[in-house]
């Protein structure tokens, strides 16, 4: 928060390197002294409000300057040609300043890499100096966005060097059509040229691109057809060219784009039916917008296959025929937006399935049929639009439709309400149960229709590294995950046979196996129950759970697959480490298991909060596992424990824009039923506490032996109460009969043996852990950390005691 100017005096300072000094609130004329230190190398102003101009022997006085930052500042005039004579530059940024008039040749910086002049009044003159930067061969961004340069692209862009990476030119006024020389810069990724008023057809040479991971070439005035080899843009995260003149069908090499996260073509004048090889894009998550064209025909029903998509728009076309029921599996739509079409028939039952749901736009087209009750029921809704269709019967009166701001029917004459509300006229009763000419009993979505989606790997995509750019090189990489077909899962696990069984959840089925590439041999294949509500939403959090973290104490994930079966039907299943010694539940209860030492659960619970603490600090954006229990506590040989299950898991926030998946905040119960926070019963938020709240409980549980859900626990005793109530001075009374505590004939801890001492002092601290963890108010449980350095210290102290033994 510096203020003011900057003191001449700095000069002063002999043989200074770097000086930065940016991101402050200095200001004032940036005094000519600085631009004398001839040792410097490194000089950033960048973000401050310094005004003036540079002076003109820059180039000069700067010999050995290498980098020159003045970023977001209001420094003007002209860009003094002598930068040019300062041959050391590796990167020069003059970008949100006020510079104008030509700009100058940079072609003797032979080492130049970083060229960004954008966001100034800056004009092309005869573009000269483009032609000139075909001398910078390590050139690997230019950026020169938002400026005042006019006339044809020069085909001399294509001799820039292949090392470029970056090429912003957008917001300018630059027109004709797109050099085809484009297509030489062969390690582009980041393209844009939107807001021109570029012409003519996109050259087929942008199919030689193939980093391309952002191209946005959208305002402008291309036309034609979009060529073919689009298709070979295999890295390429999002496409937009909205607001253009391409006509045609949309190509169907679109469909090999397998990384498309946002794909734009609105407000263009394509035409025929939507491409359904669109639809096997299901790494298409930020947005699918096709709307203001002429699309013709049906939605096909393989619009299923887009199971990650938030927003979908194919609004203002000429769509025709029923709504596909098949729209019911996108169960992470944010945003459905199909008004403006001929779509007839009615709202699909399999839409109760989009819970998640923000807006739906259906207004303008020719539904007929009553309007679903289900939506009542969706928290989210925030927008409804059904104006101007042939729905009728009667409104239902919950949720959503409480709120006639958030609603809109208009234009549906043989609608009416049951309450003098939405300007509707009223109903005669039982006007609502005339349902049965409609066919509307589908049971949510068919499992067959789906078969027909032919989904690749999704979790190919789900997993794959994130944009090459993203300086997130701590993040795990799976590249190197292997890939498994149906058949070789149903070979190792003997055709999914029950012998082979050995869990099995709401959501899935975990079977072990076999597998000769794996290691040790032994796998544990998690079959996802697709016909189960939440099932596929279930898997696709697991993924994105593992996509993003990777720690000793959670199971590792071999891979994932997702492909159909043997009948044509949907499979998914995640491939995990084989764990030998089963569940943490199946310790604590089992008859014929040997009795779990005390080493061992303090171990547990020390692997347990080692995880959580990983989960809810380590990881960017935080993760909440949200159904923490004994049975997806895994214990490796050596009795670790690692977490599983991650089907119910939470991102906190999503700070990575790009990244694949962006959260949503589907309601419902999570959790299981004697683990689960309190405070989530009445409508909290999801949050790290919840997740304190449940191992508090597992902490008691594997001390006690007793199951929160015990019939002991009844009219309003709790396990936390059950143990409180004994605590501390009758805590043996309530131990797990297991644990081996000899009692030394009378109740004073002081006269039993010194080991006994030991033992039960870290039985005490543990049980007061879970207390704490576990207590109702959030706000009053430790953090995870705190928890992890207090069971790590209890650990230490545990194994002191015995060491001394
Ligand atoms: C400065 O650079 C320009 C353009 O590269 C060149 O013509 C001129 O001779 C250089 N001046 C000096 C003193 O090196
Ligand atoms: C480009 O490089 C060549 C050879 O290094 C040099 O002769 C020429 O003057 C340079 N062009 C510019 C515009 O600096
Ligand atoms: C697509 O472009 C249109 C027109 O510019 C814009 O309104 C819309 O928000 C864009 N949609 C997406 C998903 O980017
Ligand atoms: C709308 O549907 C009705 C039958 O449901 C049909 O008679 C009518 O022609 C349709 N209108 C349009 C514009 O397609
Ligand atoms: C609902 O749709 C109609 C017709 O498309 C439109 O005029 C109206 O503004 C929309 N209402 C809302 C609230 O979006
Ligand atoms: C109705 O919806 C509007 C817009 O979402 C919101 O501002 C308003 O608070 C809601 N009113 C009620 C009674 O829920």
């Amino acid at each position: 928060s510096f203020k003011g100017s900057i003191p001449v005096s700095i000069a002063k300072i002999p043989n200074l390197q770097e000086l930065d000094i940016s991101y402050n609130i200095l200001s004032g004329t940036i005094p000519f002294s600085i631009f004398n230190m001839s040792s410097l190398t490194y000089l950033s102003l960048a973000v401050n409000n310094f005004v003036g101009e540079l002076p003109f022997d820059i180039g000069y006085t700067l010999p050995s300057i290498q980098t020159f930052i003045l970023q977001q500042n209001k420094v003007g005039g002209k860009i003094p040609a002598s930068l040019a004579n300062a041959t050391n530059f590796l990167s020069i940024n003059l970008g949100a300043n006020a510079f104008y008039g030509i700009i100058p040749s940079f072609g003797s910086l032979s080492n130049l890499e970083e060229l960004i002049l954008a966001s100034n009044q800056l004009e092309a003159g005869d573009w000269s100096f483009l032609s000139s930067l075909a001398n910078c061969t390590q050139l690997q961004v230019l950026s020169l966005g938002t400026n005042m340069m006019q006339g044809n692209l020069p085909s001399s862009v294509g001799s820039l060097a292949t090392s470029l990476g970056a090429l912003v030119l957008h917001a300018n006024k630059m027109s004709g059509s797109i050099p085809p020389e484009l297509g030489n810069l062969t390690n582009l990724s980041f393209l844009r040229m939107e807001q021109n008023q570029f012409a003519g057809d996109l050259p087929s040479t942008i199919g030689n691109l193939a980093s391309l991971t952002y191209v946005d070439l959208s305002r402008n005035r291309l036309s034609g057809q979009i060529p073919s080899s689009i298709g070979k843009l295999r890295q390429l995260n999002n496409l937009f060219l909205q607001e253009n003149n391409f006509s045609g069908p949309i190509p169907r090499t679109l469909g090999d784009c397998r990384s498309l996260i946002t794909l734009n073509l609105s407000c263009n004048s394509f035409s025929e039916s939507i491409t359904r090889e669109l639809f096997f894009l299901d790494s298409l998550s930020a947005g699918l917008d096709l709307s203001h064209n002429q699309l013709s025909g049906q939605i096909p029903r393989e619009i299923g296959g887009l199971i990650n998509i938030g927003p979908l728009n194919f609004s203002n076309n000429r769509l025709s025929g029923h709504i596909p029921t098949a729209l019911g599996a996108c169960i992470r739509l944010e945003s459905l937006r199909l008004q403006g079409n001929l779509l007839d028939g009615g709202i699909p039952e399999s839409f109760s399935n989009l819970r998640g749901i923000a807006e739906i736009d259906l207004s303008r087209n020719n539904l007929s049929g009553e309007i679903p009750n289900f939506f009542q029921s969706f928290n989210s809704l925030k927008l409804l639009n059904l104006s101007f269709n042939d729905l009728e019967g009667q409104m239902p009166q919950g949720g959503i439709f409480q709120n006639s701001s958030e609603v809109s029917v208009q234009g549906n004459s043989m609608l009416c309400s049951s309450s003098p509300m939405l300007q509707l006229p009223l109903c005669f009763a039982s006007s609502r149960h005339r349902r049965t000419w409609r066919t509307l009993k589908i049971t949510g979505i068919s499992v067959a229709a789906l078969a027909l989606v032919c989904l690749s790997c999704v979790v190919f995509i789900l997993l794959k590294r994130r944009s090459k750019r993203s300086k997130q090189s701590d993040q795990p990489s799976y590249t190197e995950m292997k890939s498994f077909s149906y058949a070789d899962l149903a070979k190792a696990t003997n055709g999914f046979s029950p012998d082979n069984l050995v869990g099995s959840g709401a959501y899935g089925s975990v079977y072990k196996g076999v597998l000769e590439s794996e290691a040790n041999g032994m796998i544990a294949v998690k079959v996802f129950k697709l016909d189960q509500l939440g099932a596929p939403k279930s898997f696709v959090a697991e993924c994105e759970a593992f996509r993003n973290t990777r720690h000793h104490n959670l199971v590792r994930v071999i891979s994932a697959c997702s492909t159909w079966d043997n009948k044509g039907n949907d499979f998914k299943a995640l491939i995990i480490e084989y764990m030998a010694n089963g569940t943490l539940e199946s310790w604590i209860y089992s008859e014929t298991r040997r009795p779990l030492s005390l080493g061992s659960r303090v171990t547990i619970a020390v692997d347990m909060a080692a995880a959580l603490d990983y989960l809810h600090n380590s990881c960017m954006p935080p993760i909440v596992h949200c159904d923490l229990k004994p049975s997806n506590v895994l214990l490796d040989d050596a009795m670790g424990a690692r977490l599983s299950d991650f089907g119910l898991a939470k991102f906190l926030q999503s700070h990575d824009s790009s990244s694949t998946i962006t959260s949503t905040s589907l309601a419902g119960p999570r959790g299981s039923i004697g683990y689960i926070a309190p405070e989530y019963g009445i409508g909290n938020k999801i949050s790290t506490a919840g997740d304190v709240y449940s191992y508090g409980i597992i902490i008691l549980e594997m001390l006690t032996g007793k199951c929160p859900t015990d019939v002991l626990f009844k009219n309003g005793l709790t396990l936390q109460k059950f143990v409180g109530n004994a605590f501390p001075k009758k805590i043996r009374d309530i131990l797990d009969p297991t644990f081996i505590i000899p009692r030394s004939g009378d109740e004073g801890l002081d006269h039993g043996n010194h080991a006994m001492v030991e033992l039960l002092s870290c039985i005490m601290q543990l049980v007061q852990l879970g207390l704490s963890c576990s207590t109702e108010t959030p706000k009053d449980r430790p953090t995870m950390p705190d928890v992890y350095s207090e069971v790590s210290a209890i650990k230490r102290e545990y194994s002191a005691s015995r060491a001394k033994e």
